[in-house]
């Protein structure tokens, strides 16, 4: 099939060599051309995805800015980034911009072609504000253009492997012919595929990352508890898991999640159920949580040190190891709050480092040495390197739960 993404970030890039991959004629459409000509020169990325570059490497796609290359396509997928405030209100112009020039190119269009989004929206947003753009063309959808909300379920840093083998495909439809077409698109991937509305994929996706937060928050409020009553909440999440309802995964306590996705879909489904008069008060309790749970690292450190005057360094500053995305990670609030009580503060990350010390120049870059060689130590992300480091003699708090750094001086879990 000919399938143009329109977006190059994350999901985009990963969904062009994949259904490249797959066999299929892909345009990938960005309005940066300097990130196009690395992607058409197959140059080293400035993300790093498992697998991305030699995937990028082995297959052809044509890249452009210019929405006229999507002319022939049978699906446009749109791949913006959407981000959403404090208060969960999504930033839509990309959205409400590709969405408009693609209205132009659907005037053009002799086929039918289907817009696909993959973007995060919130509830009713392809109906409400995507699809009275998309009509723009002066087509109707389900008659001149056909729509579908497919969302993605990508683990960043191990994307490639989750698109190619998918938990599922979720085929939200306007029209069954749009349904069908997606469907037979998905046809070399193997999974098991759900076809639904509309509203309901887009509130699959929101729920799916809300419940995943909700058991993160669930953890660490348990672990909370435990620590208290020196119990050891990794043993207890083991336990808990054995019990095949409940699972192992995502029951890590420690200093919350971050990154571009849970923390934003979880505002992003609060704010929803405000808007249709709901107070959802469980999510906004595990948005919370969250929160609070970031600064833990530095209640515990002030029980041991004076901040004001002290250097503390910091392991890992991604927002969860295998990726060099700081976005939402714990280590930016809790820089914030180390530099704002008068610490210096000193980081090592094996990918994040330049992002990191972009946004906080006042945080010095270090080695993992230097790090080690400071006041205190605070482990924040949960880096394979960092669980082979001599911790003797060390202050350490450890917000991800490295087993070896129990060996140092004074030994603080976040909440265990
Ligand atoms: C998340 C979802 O897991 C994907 O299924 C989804 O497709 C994606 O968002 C998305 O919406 O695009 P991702 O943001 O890459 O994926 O990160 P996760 O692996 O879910 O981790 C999120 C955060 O939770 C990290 O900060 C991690 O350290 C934290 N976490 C995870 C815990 O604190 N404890 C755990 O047990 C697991």
């Amino acid at each position: 099939m000919k399938i143009s993404v329109i977006g190059a970030g994350y999901v985009g890039l990963i969904s062009s060599v994949c259904f490249a991959k797959l066999g299929h004629d892909v345009v990938l459409i960005d309005i940066d051309e300097e990130k196009l000509a690395v992607i058409a020169n197959k140059e080293v990325l400035p993300i790093y995805e498992e697998g991305l570059q030699e995937l990028l490497e082995e297959v052809h796609i044509e890249t452009s800015s210019d929405y006229d290359k999507t002319i022939e396509s049978d699906v446009i997928f749109i791949c913006v980034g959407t981000t959403a405030d404090e208060n969960g209100a999504i930033f839509s112009e990309y959205l409400i911009n590709a969405a408009g020039k693609i209205a132009e190119v659907l005037k053009k269009q002799r086929g039918y072609c289907v817009i696909a989004v993959k973007s995060t929206v919130g509830p009713g947003m392809t109906e409400n504000l995507l699809i009275p753009l998309l009509e723009k063309s002066g087509k109707k959808a389900g008659k001149g253009f056909g729509v579908c909300m497919s969302p993605e379920f990508l683990q960043e840093g191990r994307g490639i492997y989750h698109f190619m083998n998918p938990s599922r495909i979720i085929i939200g439809e306007y029209d069954r012919k749009s349904g069908d077409t997606l469907e037979r698109l998905h046809q070399g991937l193997k999974a098991p595929v759900m076809r639904t509305n509309l509203r309901t994929a887009e509130m699959i996706k929101l729920a799916s990352n809300s419940f995943l937060a909700t058991k993160i928050s669930f953890i660490n409020e348990i672990g909370n508890i435990c620590k208290q009553l020196g119990i050891d909440t990794y043993d207890v999440a083991r336990g808990m898991g054995m019990d095949d309802r409940i699972g192992h995964k995502f029951l890590n306590a420690g200093i919350g999640f971050g990154g571009s996705c849970l923390p934003k879909d979880l505002r992003i489904l609060i704010s929803g159920a405000r808007e249709v008069g709901y107070q959802p008060d469980l999510l906004q309790d595990v948005s919370t949580l969250n929160e609070t749970q970031a600064l833990k690292p530095v209640e515990l450190l002030k029980k041991h040190i004076t901040l004001k005057g002290a250097t503390v360094g910091i392991l890992g500053v991604a927002f969860k190891p295998g990726t060099d995305d700081i976005r939402d990670s714990r280590a930016i609030k809790i820089a914030e709050v180390l530099l704002a009580r008068g610490a210096t503060v000193k980081a090592y990350d094996p990918l994040a480092l330049d992002y990191f010390i972009k946004t906080f120049p006042k945080v010095t870059r270090a080695t993992r040495e230097e790090v080690m060689d400071c006041d205190a130590v605070m482990i924040l992300t949960e880096w394979e390197e960092f669980k082979e480091l001599d911790y003797r003699g060390k202050i350490v708090i450890d917000g991800r739960r490295i087993e070896k750094a129990r060996e140092a001086r004074i030994y603080e879990g976040v909440c265990w």
